[in-house]
């Protein structure tokens, strides 16, 4: 085989060299070369007499006359996992499991792993990590043992397609890919260039064998997985595992899916055993609210992909000991939070300029969408009001920065679910849609429609 050539890329400008240099001569930026494999000469190949095309032989053709061969979806026998999925994992597809260390990848991957290969496919799963007793003992532990199930400690890619090649698996597990390499690059395994050599040679073997590849990857300190984003953009599917280290709740995410939606949700709890689901996640998460309703917490309704969520908001708001005061925001967008206050503070008349303002969200859940906007507004205003929000209701609508209370999608499925949780009341925005305030007027939740923010505190407020 002849030798693979290799060059230094500046990540930066682009430029390239034969030999790692410390600084950028063009660009002037320091660290920025990683090692790229040149490709060899590609030999155009003409189609087969069968394989012609209508259009021409030199591979383009009609959308009209291209074959499209069935979607074959495995499940993993885990609902939540499915779901997020879009359906199970597409056959030939390579999807890229991202979270923080200890999270629960692997746990997750070993029981979807033992339901698959029930399901009579074969698995080979690289513990690069892990040696292959200590995949043995978690998966004795829980109950995950399968015999379709092959485990290899190999880590060098090129063995592993040898290995391929004999076992002949229906799925490949890759945990993790910042610990796997390619023998054709000489930088050590989980630098840039080699996740994304590895990654490479993984999606040509997926797409080639039609062997569904799920390969681990450990978010860096900055919250990228494998440093800048590498694998995103190369993957057919991207699922976020994340949650709070401190409690056992976990969220499954997908924030790409070329098979399916994205921003659906799946929970988990993390227990002794493992693993397990939470189909009703909403009522999990407002059981710690206790019988009195204190000041600075509202309940909002969030919508992630397909499912509703009903979720507690907490804010605190103290004078500051510090010339600029803080803001925190967990499970809420930083510049979010910063809009919000902007807000209160121009339209509402709230002064925070010399107040500490700290937001949570109960169980650990990251909240993307807007509709919350007016729950946390009136939590911060409750909080330095010190009032409390009327029992059993619910605050949904996004706040305009002129104060005005914009519409939400999936109305009446918030509604909905609130009600089903046995929630009385609730604030929402203008209806405007004859159809959607008929659906609304059916449901037994009382609501409140209100226009801007000011109009919300006289009715969501005790007293
Ligand atoms: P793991 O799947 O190894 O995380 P990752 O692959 O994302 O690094 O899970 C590690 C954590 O999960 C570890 O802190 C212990 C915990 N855990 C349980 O609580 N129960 C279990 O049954 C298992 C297998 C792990
Ligand atoms: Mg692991």
């Amino acid at each position: 085989m002849a030798k693979t050539k290799t060059k230094w890329v500046c990540q930066n400008c682009g430029y390239e060299t034969v030999s790692y240099l410390g600084r950028c001569p063009d660009c002037g930026q320091f660290s920025t070369f990683t090692e790229e494999v040149t490709q060899a000469k590609v030999e155009i190949k003409t189609s087969s007499p069968s394989n012609a095309l209508v259009a021409g032989n030199l591979g383009y053709s009609k959308i009209d006359d291209i074959k499209l061969d069935e979607t074959i979806r495995v499940k993993t026998g885990i609902e939540e996992f499915d779901r997020v999925l879009g359906g199970g994992f597409v056959e030939g597809s390579l999807v890229l499991l991202a979270g923080d260390p200890g999270i629960g990848k692997s746990t997750l991957v070993l029981q979807a792993g033992k339901n698959i290969s029930d399901s009579g496919h074969k698995i080979l799963y690289i513990c690069a990590e892990e040696s292959p007793s200590q995949v043995k003992l978690r998966a004795e532990r829980l109950n995950a043992n399968s015999e379709n199930l092959y485990v290899t400690a190999q880590n060098c890619l090129e063995e592993v397609l040898a290995q391929i090649d004999d076992l002949k698996p229906d799925f490949l597990i890759v945990d993790s890919i910042q610990s796997v390499f390619s023998a054709q690059i000489t930088s050590s395994s989980g630098t840039v260039s080699q996740i994304r050599e590895c990654t490479n040679l993984l999606m040509r073997t997926a797409k080639l064998k039609k062997l569904t590849t799920i390969v681990i990857g450990h978010v860096t300190k900055e919250g990228n997985i494998a440093g800048p984003k590498v694998l995103e953009h190369m993957v057919d599917c991207v699922v976020n595992f994340e949650g709070d280290k401190f409690r056992q709740y976990r969220m499954l995410r997908s924030i790409k899916n070329r098979f399916g939606a994205t921003s659906e949700v799946g929970v988990f709890s993390m227990d002794d055993c493992g693993l397990t689901e939470i189909k009703n996640p909403s009522e999990l998460f407002l059981s710690e609210i206790g019988e009195e309703n204190c000041p600075g917490c509202t309940i909002i309704a969030t919508v992630e992909g397909t499912r509703c969520l009903l979720l507690e908001v907490q804010a605190l708001v103290g004078n500051t000991p510090y010339p600029s005061p803080r803001r925190v925001a967990r499970g809420i967008e930083y510049n979010r939070l910063l809009q919000i206050l902007a807000v209160l503070e121009k339209r509402v008349g709230l002064n925070l300029s010399k107040q500490d303002v700290y937001t949570n969200v109960i169980g650990g859940v990251d909240i993307i969408e807007p509709a919350a906007d007016l729950g946390i507004a009136m939590a911060v205003l409750a909080c330095t009001r010190d009032i409390c929000c009327k029992k059993d209701m619910v605050i949904i609508g996004e706040i305009g920065l002129s104060g005005e209370i914009r519409q939400v999608d999936n109305l009446e499925k918030r509604l909905k679910e609130a009600q089903k949780l046995g929630f009385k009341e609730a604030i929402i925005p203008k209806i405007t849609s004859d159809i959607v305030s008929q659906r609304v007027k059916n449901l037994k939740i009382k609501t409140i429609q209100v226009s801007r923010v000011v109009d919300a505190i006289s009715k969501s407020f005790v007293g």
